[in-house]
């Protein structure tokens, strides 16, 4: 049964992924050469608990086991679920998927973005660049009359069409009260398949693609997904709301306005004759 949400709940549930969102703008403003994966998982907890929310990955079962993380956060080959260690220092050249999943006053919000350590390899570019495509693509197809399958369908044929591959083993999903619902949104698929959108559908569209081939396995601390051949892989995520007026973003963040000293005016140029001419400030 995939939940149909009254505008209560969906108020909720936008409130949830706008803390997912303002904490993924703030662990991805951090993100620069010599910080270490760990130190990014420690300050989205710290985030998450500045805005009165909790992540929801944290102790997250799968079997017998929890996850030990408050993020995932994925370098380079690494696809998902990557756990922030102290061993991990970024360095230039590398890409980072954060992805942020948090639950406040009991809901869910989810989503993700890969950014970029300058300067990057051209190629790894044309990944994040695709990848966001894809989530685009995928969310332009998240409305009534559409199903799951022309959703999956778009983001693979836009991928697919850039000679880069989907990964198969992991999935978009619902997002409510527990962060994966019905239904799975898989990144590959036809069109007119699964199941229809319908009004107060919520669901996170999560790309996430291989620049080399799909196929994925463990690293040994049997969480971190990553590429066979040790390509990289680039991560996208937006929670998204259907409505009658079209797909809703919820993940989008607050906006701030940056507050930073005013810059020193240079004085007048003095003893030039009958002007009061001013070095012009750049903006
Ligand atoms: N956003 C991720 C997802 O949708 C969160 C995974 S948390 C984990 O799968 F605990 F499962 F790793
Ligand atoms: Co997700």
């Amino acid at each position: 049964m995939i939940a149909l949400r009254s505008e209560m709940e969906i108020r909720s549930i936008r409130e949830a992924c706008r803390i997912a969102a303002d904490v993924l703008d703030r662990v991805c403003a951090l993100v620069a050469p010599g910080i270490t994966t760990y130190d990014l998982d420690q300050a989205a907890k710290r985030f998450m608990a500045d805005l009165g929310a909790e992540s929801a990955c944290y102790n997250y079962k799968v079997g017998a086991r929890r996850f030990p993380a408050f993020t995932c956060l994925s370098v380079n080959e690494e696809v998902v679920h990557g756990i922030g260690t102290l061993r991990r220092v970024l360095r230039p050249g590398d890409i980072i998927a954060v992805d942020i999943a948090v639950r406040y006053k009991g809901w869910i919000g989810d989503n993700a973005r890969t950014v970029a350590l300058l300067p990057i390899a051209p190629e790894v570019q044309l990944l994040l660049d695709t990848t966001q495509d894809a989530l685009r693509a995928g969310i332009a197809e998240a409305r009534l009359g559409r199903r799951v399958g022309d959703i999956a369908h778009a983001i693979q044929s836009l991928v697919e069409a850039r000679g880069m591959s989907v990964v198969r083993e992991f999935v978009g999903h619902g997002v409510g009260r527990t962060m994966h619902e019905p239904p799975q949104v898989p990144n590959f698929g036809k069109p007119n398949t699964l199941e229809k959108l319908k009004t107060g559908m919520c669901i996170a569209i999560e790309p996430m693609v291989n620049l080399g081939k799909a196929d994925i396995e463990y690293a040994d601390d049997h969480w971190t997904a990553i590429t066979r051949d040790r390509r990289p892989s680039a991560h996208f995520e937006h929670t998204v709301h259907i409505t009658p007026q079209g797909p809703e973003i919820l993940t989008i963040p607050p906006v701030r306005v940056a507050t930073r000293p005013e810059p020193a005016r240079p004085e007048p140029v003095e003893g030039v004759e009958g002007s009061a001419v001013t070095p012009a400030l750049h903006a």
